[in-house]
């Protein structure tokens, strides 16, 4: 939830702000701004909607010009999305930006108040803002009082920090809100995630949980709460520049798709020895899974479907009772937890506020963590008792695709590794389904191209209605669940989620004369069983979409469009059936001239409860 940049250096910063906060729209979009030393003075430009609302601006009423600066990018939080509660925000000697939620802004806005200090906004920043400025006065230290400023905060927070009197610095502080600190040639950078930087530095330090950067013309120090300075390891990002920009696809989200066969196997070959899942680099061996007597799963939104299918799996292959729990849920309902239980926690941005905060709890209970992250040293990364991450690079697109099909995968090889160590397959089983598993990418590859156009066709018919169903049974009900989320998310057409067989103990009643009801028929054992669910709505009006095999045909009473996946193993088919629900949601979301990565209200990472 919002993005924030830093530049200090010798290009335009403004230019290099922008650029950078471009990258970061993908974390909120309701305003944005900038502010940049001019001639040693610090001029702001800000503006409700999107980073192009500010370039016009900036065109019309003139770009800052200078070396070092600070930006944002917005996803409001106190205070609707308007010009006046856009970040930077200003106290008489600073001006921030900020990520993250102060949960005591009232009472220090109270006291600051009583001070005699005025407001402008309604925004929590703005009170961080002040409180710097009143402990900066008594003693023209910055970094004293960020330290005395922190001290007060409660909440998460990453802030960038512009001081007048210091115009060739720019300073910056985390707790819990990411924040890195890029490291180029006489340049440097804040970011609140890497791909902002790519185009500069790969180099970067990670700061930690109430660390304070300071960055200009003498390089880049780093400070502890008391006044230390440390010694951090610089880190080089193995995500290269393309990953941060479309490449020639007209939005990230068809990019990602198309991503997902190379991210697939970057994520599940280096877990493979000798055709067995090895995931012991990641902490995880055979002894550890024997014992394991409960698995929760504990994520918030798409991962969390990627749960729903890896508890199928699980409890199919490894007869191991799995808890698929929303993390919101969770951590507040009192979760029974032992020692002997393994709380998996899914997550593409490891940050996600209810996750995290989910899986402190379980660590706290005595239970053990797993991690499956796709953001590297992300915080659920670097607190989870063992980690897998997904490698599918950065995911750009609000509307997680690759990230879903890699969490997948490596549900998939954790199922297998977890049957196997439990003695519920043998080694040939484990063997085949490995190999199954390997050759899901170029199988994924095959539906895409396949399917582009069909699903596109398909769309169109969608796009019109103002609510549709999806339905399935067993993995495909698992696989519905994230269809019906992706379709709501970008295309503002209200779905709903169905296991088939339940249909007619209420839901049903909703179908009507040209509803659309997309049923995933993949799994063999309960074809029946779906086609007899599909033939109910159809006989009620329905106009149907059927998602089966290759070799399945259907009849005209059955299926008003059909789009076919390769013929598989039923266990893997969600991998490949998720890719007409993706591609679906993408045509829908274009044909209707929506905003497809950036969707109304969402963000990509929700670092607030
Ligand atoms: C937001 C995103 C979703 C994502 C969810 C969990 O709602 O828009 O795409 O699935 O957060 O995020 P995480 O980073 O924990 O996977």
């Amino acid at each position: 939830m919002c993005g924030i940049v830093g530049y200090y250096g010798y290009r335009d910063c403004s230019d290099v702000l922008v650029d950078s906060l471009s990258k970061l729209e993908y974390r909120g979009y309701d305003s944005a701004g900038i502010a940049v030393f001019e001639d040693d003075k610090i001029k702001i430009a800000k503006t409700k909607g999107r980073l192009a609302d500010l370039v016009d601006k900036m065109k019309t009423e003139g770009k800052p010009q200078g070396i070092a600066g600070i930006g944002h990018t917005r996803w409001a939080t106190h205070g609707e999305p308007s010009d006046v509660n856009s970040h930077p925000h200003s106290g008489d000697n600073v001006t921030i930006v900020h990520n993250g939620i102060i949960e005591n802004y009232k009472k220090l806005k109270d006291y600051l108040l009583s001070q005699g200090r005025s407001f402008v906004s309604d925004t929590d920043t703005e009170v961080v803002a002040q409180l710097l400025d009143f402990y900066y006065c008594r003693h023209h230290d910055p970094v004293r009082a960020i330290i005395e400023t922190t001290e007060d905060l409660e909440g998460s927070f990453a802030l960038g920090i512009l001081f007048n009197d210091y115009p060739e610095y720019i300073f910056a502080l985390r707790r819990e809100s990411p924040l890195i600190v890029g490291v180029g040639e006489n340049e440097s950078f804040i970011a609140s995630d890497v791909p902002a930087i790519l185009k500069y530095t790969k180099n970067y330090y990670l700061l930690e949980h109430d660390e304070i950067a300071v960055l200009g013309k003498y390089g880049t120090k780093i400070y502890d709460l008391h006044y230390q300075k440390l010694d951090k390891e610089l880190k080089t990002a193995d995500w290269d520049m393309d990953a941060a920009e479309k490449c020639g696809y007209e939005h990230f989200m068809i990019k990602e798709i198309n991503e997902q066969p190379v991210s697939v196997k970057t994520t599940i070959t280096p877990r493979i020895t000798d055709g067995m899942p090895d995931l012991s680099e990641c902490g995880i061996d055979d002894e550890y899974l024997k014992n394991v007597k409960n698995i929760h799963v504990v994520a918030c939104g798409t991962a969390m479907h990627a749960g729903m299918v890896g508890k199928y799996v699980m409890e199919r292959l490894a007869r191991v009772p799995v808890n698929v729990e929303i993390a919101s849920e969770f951590r507040y309902k009192a979760p029974i937890l032992s020692s002997d239980d393994l709380v998996i926690i899914i997550s593409q941005s490891g940050e996600t506020a209810d996750s995290l905060a989910a899986m402190r709890l379980a660590k706290s209970m005595g239970a053990k963590t797993l991690g499956i992250v796709n953001a590297k040293g992300s915080s659920i990364a670097r607190e989870a008792d063992m980690l897998i991450y997904t490698l599918a690079g950065p995911e750009i697109a609000v509307a997680s695709t690759k990230a879903y099909m890699v969490q997948l995968s490596v549900m998939y090889l954790f199922a297998f590794q977890l049957a196997y160590a439990k003695g519920r397959i043998d080694e040939n089983k484990c063997r085949e389904l490995v190999g199954l598993l390997q050759e899901t990418p170029d199988k994924i590859a095959q539906v895409i191209e396949n399917e582009l156009e069909n699903t596109q066709f398909v769309a169109s018919k969608l796009i019109c209605s103002d609510s549709l169903l999806y339905i399935g049974r067993g993995l495909d009900y698992a696989l519905s669940m994230e269809g019906s989320l992706k379709l709501k998310e970008i295309s503002y057409i209200h779905s709903e989620a169905y296991a088939a067989g339940e249909l007619k103990h209420g839901t049903i009643s909703l179908v009507t004369d040209g509803m659309p009801v997309i049923a995933i028929a993949t799994q063999s054992e309960l074809f029946e069983k779906t086609i007899s669910n599909i033939k109910e709505v159809k006989a009620r009006g329905a106009v149907t979409v059927v998602i089966c095999r290759e070799s399945v045909e259907l009849s005209d009473d059955v299926a008003d469009y059909v789009i076919k996946v390769p013929d598989f193993d039923d266990v893997l088919m969600p991998m490949l059936a998720c890719v007409p629900l993706q591609l679906m949601a993408y045509y829908s979301a274009l044909l209707r001239g929506n905003d497809v990565d950036k969707p109304r209200n969402l963000a990509k990472s929700v670092t607030v409860e």
